[in-house]
């Protein structure tokens, strides 16, 4: 389907003015870095699979990824132990729990359910192939950059302030390694998974991640394969299933488009075969998801017509 580039710009500049400052929301506050992020800035942006660009509002600016990269370091576990793998050892299920749960892997004989809760990425992490601590860090960096077609940093800030918080997640970390479901040393997995969540991104870059999973792990601004392109659909089928936690059903009701949230304010979401849509403003929902992100992103997807469900 041939993309109309200029509704394409009108949808993300009207989705950018109608909701880039509305009300309600608080930053994630148990990161003091993320605390700290000035709450008015916003943006939105979408990078189709032809590599056109289009954006508003603050996307240059530079945010945490946090759970978004989620979906990278799932992508590389796809690559590295394929998918039975990873629906055998992580699974492919909401769990209709907060996404640091302890209780949904205590209802779950220590089987994590999804790559996209705290639990099974610091499992998915461990499933990454990797020589060492310093090699599984790099590995996983590197394929962040692949999709963003941009060579993204860790943040000191970010990480220093969740390194120096993240105590639920250790816990969570050896819980996973008494039920059997921890495939790396607990606290490696621990480590890196925080240091995955701290690098740094603009939502243009995000969007071109979201262009990446959309056009079967092919990067339209580098042109790399970063990906088999048989394996998108899993990463897309999980995100359809816990990508925006306890908003996940809702988000599939209305917008009907795979999406990833992070604390940190972004949001992610992929047409199939055309585009990827971000957005990011830091005010979060009780779920955890970006208030003027969701409206942003979906405004634009339903201005475009663009809902898998519909179709
Ligand atoms: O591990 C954490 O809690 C954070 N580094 C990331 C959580 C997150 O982004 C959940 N997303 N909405």
């Amino acid at each position: 389907m041939a993309i109309d580039i200029k509704a394409l710009k009108e949808a993300v500049q009207s989705a950018y003015a109608q909701h880039h400052a509305a009300p309600g929301g608080e930053n994630a506050s148990y990161i003091p870095y993320l605390a700290n992020v000035p709450s008015t800035l916003s943006g939105v942006a979408a990078v189709t699979v032809d590599g056109d660009i289009v954006a508003a509002g603050d996307s240059d600016f530079q945010f945490a990824i946090e759970s978004i990269s989620k979906v990278c370091t799932l992508a590389l576990a796809l690559e590295d132990v394929g998918p039975d793998a990873v629906q055998d050892k992580i699974g492919a299920d909401p769990t209709g729990l907060p996404f640091n749960s302890v209780m949904a892997l205590e209802l779950h004989e220590g089987k994590p359910l999804s790559p996209l809760v705290n639990a099974g990425a610091m499992a998915t992490v461990s499933l990454v192939k990797a020589s060492s601590v310093e090699d599984r860090w790099s590995r996983i960096l590197g394929m962040q950059s692949q999709l963003a077609g941009a060579q993204l940093a860790l943040s000191d800030d970010v990480n220093h302030s969740e390194q120096t918080t993240n105590f639920h997640n250790r816990a969570i970390a050896w819980l996973l390694s008494s039920a059997g479901s921890m495939y790396c040393d607990p606290m490696e997995a621990c480590d890196v998974y925080t240091r995955q969540c701290s690098t740094l991104l603009t939502t243009v870059q995000l969007a071109t991640m979201g262009a990446t999973l959309a056009g079967k792990g092919r990067n339209p601004l580098s042109k790399l394969q970063v990906m088999k392109p048989a394996h998108t659909r899993y990463v897309l089928a999980e995100m359809t299933m816990e990508g925006m936690y306890g908003r996940s059903g809702d988000w599939a009701y209305t917008v009907g488009l795979p999406a990833k949230s992070g604390v940190g304010g972004g949001i992610l979401t992929i047409v199939p075969g055309l585009m990827g849509i971000a957005a990011f403003s830091p005010p979060l929902d009780p779920t955890g998801n970006s208030v003027r992100g969701q409206l942003m992103a979906a405004a634009v997807a339903q201005t475009m017509g663009y809902n898998l469900y519909a179709a």
